[in-house]
């Protein structure tokens, strides 16, 4: 009787042990396929991924705080990142964000009743959109086309960007006088910016500045601090200055604070 029990409690605890080794076993084999299986190449790729957008973010911050020189196009290897930033929402939450400031800081400003307090805004991807035109770039990774950016200002198809239409509704609203001050060509570009502009909601401004003449050629920055030193001479006060490129920005007659929108797509001196 006991003989029996015994062997029976060893079968059962053999059984159990076999049991065990073979879960053991089985559990290596799966940890080893999905070592081997093409799961695991999709998992280096997802590596690569993050990587990449590691490298995207420091390249994207590195464009907006104006530490990159003079640069041509967007590492291919940001590809995805800036593709991902423009077109997932994150690009226009940041506009929101810096809208959202330029309101904040209007809102601070004692108006006065002269009618020249004033505001400039810069043209392209400040207040109208060229991402459409960026996408057939992939995003700013191949190199701008002269010939085909200018098939696309000219169809007049730019869309508004909303967070910025609100800003410059507000602050026409307001009583600021508002300046578009853009690099494009008075003579090729003038009645086609000037009808885009018109659909897209920009009606209120008060002066749409183009280049021309002695400007044809210089730098944005030069170009577009003689137009606001001629506003200034007018005797407008600039309070702010928005665009989305550093030249917009930089020189002189600045206003009295410049508010730089995302773009990592293109840099212009
Ligand atoms: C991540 O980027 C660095 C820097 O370019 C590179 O040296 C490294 O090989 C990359 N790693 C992966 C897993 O792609
Ligand atoms: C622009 O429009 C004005 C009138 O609105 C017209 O006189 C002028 O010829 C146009 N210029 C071009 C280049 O089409
Ligand atoms: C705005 O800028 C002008 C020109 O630099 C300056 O004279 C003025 O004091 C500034 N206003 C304020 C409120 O900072
Ligand atoms: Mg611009």
């Amino acid at each position: 009787m006991m003989k029996a029990t015994m062997v029976q409690r060893a079968v059962e605890g053999l059984t159990l042990f076999a049991a065990r080794i073979l879960n053991t076993v089985v559990v290596v084999l799966v940890k080893m396929h999905s070592t081997w299986s093409p799961s695991s190449s999709a998992a280096a790729e997802d590596d690569d991924d993050d990587n990449d957008t590691g490298y995207g973010l420091s390249w994207r911050l590195a464009v907006e705080a104006n530490n990159v020189g003079p640069w041509q196009t967007v590492p291919a290897r940001c590809y995805r990142h800036v593709q991902k930033y423009i077109m997932e929402g994150q690009y226009q939450n940041d506009v929101q964000l810096i809208a959202d400031q330029i309101l904040n800081y209007a809102r601070e400003i004692p108006l006065s009743s002269d009618g020249f307090d004033a505001w400039v805004f810069d043209v392209d991807d400040t207040c109208i959109s060229n991402i459409n035109y960026y996408k057939t770039l992939r995003f700013g990774c191949d190199a701008f086309d002269k010939v085909k950016f200018k098939e696309w200002i000219t169809k007049g198809a730019c869309p508004a960007i909303p967070s910025v239409l609100k800003v410059f509704n507000t602050l026409t609203e307001k009583g600021f006088k508002v300046f578009l001050l853009t690099g494009r060509d008075q003579a090729i570009l003038g009645n086609i910016t000037t009808r885009n502009l018109h659909s897209q909601g920009f009606t209120a401004y008060y002066r749409l500045i183009l280049r021309q003449g002695e400007y044809k050629g210089e730098s944005v920055s030069k170009y577009k601090s003689e137009k606001r030193k001629e506003i200034e001479r007018e005797g407008y006060r600039i309070w702010g200055n928005v665009g989305d490129q550093w030249s917009d920005l930089q020189g002189y007659s600045l206003g009295n604070r410049t508010f730089k929108l995302p773009n990592p797509m293109y840099f212009i001196a």
